[in-house]
This record gives structure tokens, sequence and C-alpha cells, in this order.
């Protein structure tokens, strides 16, 4: 059941939570750099009389307990920006930091969290159980969560719920499907062993440009043909470093890639397949093959009870049209850290709006968000907590 009292706070709050939001998107801070950030949630928390300690180096875990023996539910808001440069520069609230943006919009789920957590404040007294509140650092270096989580971020916790602005939707739609949401995100680094040697005599050489250029080509069909068509998968390679000169042959060649799939097993078979394709065409042509695959963050899979927990809430709170169904993303998000230990969801709120040209990219220069989006992700943000103990 909706609380009422919750969303007339929340609305009355609109305006702090657009000046809140500005204030946070004006002084971006990179990732384990957060911390005027941390200290300006501190300081919001500190006049709300709510208790928090803060995580090392950065970070904030606050705790609102309630009047009333309960679960406990943690709803998770990240507060890095990246090193971009702004190119909204006309905007009132441009960032101050050259070089520095929120433009993946963590300023706003910042925002909608303090928000959330003022007016849950006001219905502590009513409130069966705990609701704790992780401000998170570095998530788009995707350290954050394992850090908050060894700082015992869901120690205790019974249901995790996160959320993230996604200009990709209309405002007003929320998605939050049961199953995968964001795909895992792995790194791997292969490094070719030839033999130099003068460009004009190759028989005398292993020419590690040839192995990787071989490589190259040829894993491409772990993908198209070693993989069911029906679980998606991403291999790219994105770096290729090979060679000094133009008349020498090259002794090494170094490439980095990365994989995004939903499925573990997939993601088990790509790692084998990369290693066995590396190792046996480095092995055709003479060469050696090292093979470091770095395992990132897991995929985000929406577990159903809260998933379906989460569009009941988005049905009665913002009307039946606000349900969307957002396809799975092969991006990576590090929520799954929290998933990983806790049942949970994660929700995306659309902030997309052409009048107001939100629709750029997450990442890019011109990323801004619809600011009627804030209200909503900070009403959905309390209200799951709020039925996630009431029920
Ligand atoms: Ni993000």
């Amino acid at each position: 059941m909706i609380n009422v009292k919750i969303k007339e706070s929340i609305q009355n709050y609109d305006e702090e939570l657009k000046a809140l939001r500005r204030k946070l998107h004006s002084e971006p801070e990179l990732s384990w750099e957060e911390e005027n950030t941390t200290n300006f949630v501190c300081e919001y928390l500190d006049n709300l009389g709510i208790h928090y300690r803060r995580t090392k180096p950065t970070g904030v875990i606050a705790t609102i307990e309630g009047g009333k023996p309960g679960k406990t539910v943690a709803l998770r808001g990240d507060m890095d920006a990246l090193s971009v440069e702004e190119l909204n520069k006309n905007l009132p609230y441009v960032s101050k930091a050259e070089g520095k943006m929120h433009a993946c919009g963590h300023d706003a789920h910042t925002a909608m969290l303090l928000i959330a957590a003022k007016a849950l404040n006001e219905q502590k007294n009513e409130l069966p159980g705990t609701v704790r509140f992780l401000f998170q650092p570095a998530e788009e270096v995707a350290e954050g969560a394992k850090a908050m989580v060894k700082q015992g971020a869901v120690d205790g916790v019974d249901n995790v719920f996160g959320i993230h602005i996604w200009s990709q939707m209309p405002t007003g739609k929320v998605s939050c499907p049961v199953g995968p949401a964001f795909a895992s995100a792995d790194l791997f680094k292969v490094t070719f062993k030839g033999r130099g040697g003068h460009g004009a005599m190759p028989h005398d050489c292993i020419d590690a440009a040839i192995v990787a250029s071989s490589f190259v080509m040829n894993v491409q069909t772990v993908v198209s043909r070693t993989i069911d068509a029906q679980k998606p998968a991403v291999l790219t390679i994105g770096k290729m470093v090979v060679g000094t000169r133009f008349n020498v042959i090259a002794e090494n060649a170094v490439i980095e890639g990365t994989v995004r799939c939903f499925d573990p097993k997939t993601r088990d078979h790509i790692e084998s397949q990369l290693r066995h394709y590396a190792e046996n065409v480095a092995a055709t042509y003479g060469a050696t093959a090292d093979v470091e695959y770095i395992r990132g963050t897991q995929a985000v899979i929406n577990e159903e009870k809260s998933a379906n927990l989460a569009q009941m809430i988005v049905k009665e709170v913002f009307g039946e049209d606000a349900v969307y169904f957002e396809k799975p993303t092969m991006g990576g998000e590090d929520f799954s850290d929290y998933l990983e230990r806790v049942p949970g969801c994660f929700a995306l709120v659309g902030s997309g709006n052409p009048e107001k040209d939100t629709e750029w990219a997450h990442h890019h220069g011109k990323f801004n968000i619809d600011e009627d989006a804030l209200t909503i992700g900070a009403e959905l943000y309390a209200q799951y907590a709020w039925n996630y103990l009431n029920k």
C-alpha cells in the first residue's frame, strides 16, 4: 500500500530536490574522490538527525530505525562523476570542474536518495523495520559496491533496491522487469610473443602482427559460432598494440578487450574459448600467448518477488502507463555486488524528453536529465522501502 504522507512530502520537496541535484551537478567528483560529496551528504543527514557512518575512503551508510520491529531494506544511490567535459555550457548549474561531469546522472541518484531519507524519516515511528541508505562511491570503476560490501553495507540486510536515471526512456516511465537488466562486464588482455627481426627477412622471424591479426579475426567466431543465438554475448577488442617501426618485424603484440553477457555459463565458456583460441593461434605460428582474464561486475539479475513488488508500486504510485519494459543492456552496473548477497532489484527511471533535449546518451558531454524524473525516483526509493517493510 502506498504511503500517502510520503507522496505529499516528496511533492513538497520538489524544489529542494532540484536544488540538491543542481548543486551536486555543478561540483562533480571522480570515482574515489567524492570527498565533498560525502561531506555534503553527511551534513544533510546531520540536519535531519539521521544516524550514519562514513565508509573508507569515501561513501556513507545511513540508517533509519523504525518505531516497530521488522526487516531491513537497503536503498542504494551512487555518487561519482566522469572525466567528461560538460558541453552544456549555458546551464546555470554547469560543471565547475574542468574535464569532470555528472554525465551519468549519479548526481540525481544522490539527491533523490537524500530526499527519500528525509521523507521516510518523517514516518519513522510508523516504520516496521529498518531502512539503510547506501551512498556509494566509485560505481564508474566498478569498485565502489565491492568496497561498501566489505565494510558491511549489506550485513543484516534482507532486500536491496537501486535506481538508475535513464535518458533512453521517456520521463514518467519506470522499468524493473524480472530477470536480466545489466550484463556482466569483464576485461581481457592477450600478449603474443613472437620473434622480431629485419622487416626484409620475415622468414627468420615469428611475426607477432600476423599472430595478433589472425587472433582478432578468428576469435569473432566464439560468439557467432559457439554460443546459442538466444544467449546474448559481446566480445569486443578495443585495443591492439603491435610493432615499433615500419621495417621491423614485431616481436610482441598486446590485445585488450571486453566480454559482456548475462549467463554465467556463457561467461565461463567465453573465457575458456579466449584462452583456447589465443594459445592455438599462437602455436600455429610458433609464437606463445599469455591470457589475462579479469572478471569485472556480475550481471544484474532482478529477483522475481522484488521486481514484482517494484512494478506493483510503480502502477499504484504513477499509474498503469508508467510501467515500461526496457530491454536488458550490455552495459555493466556494480549493483550486482549487492545482489550477489541479498535479493533485490534495480529500476530504471526514464528521464528522456526531446522538448528538454535530455535524450543524449549517458557519458556524453551533452547528457542532462529531465528534472521531472527526480520526484519519481525519490518517491520510488521511499515507497519501495515502505512497501517492502510493510508487506
Ligand atoms: Ni551510471
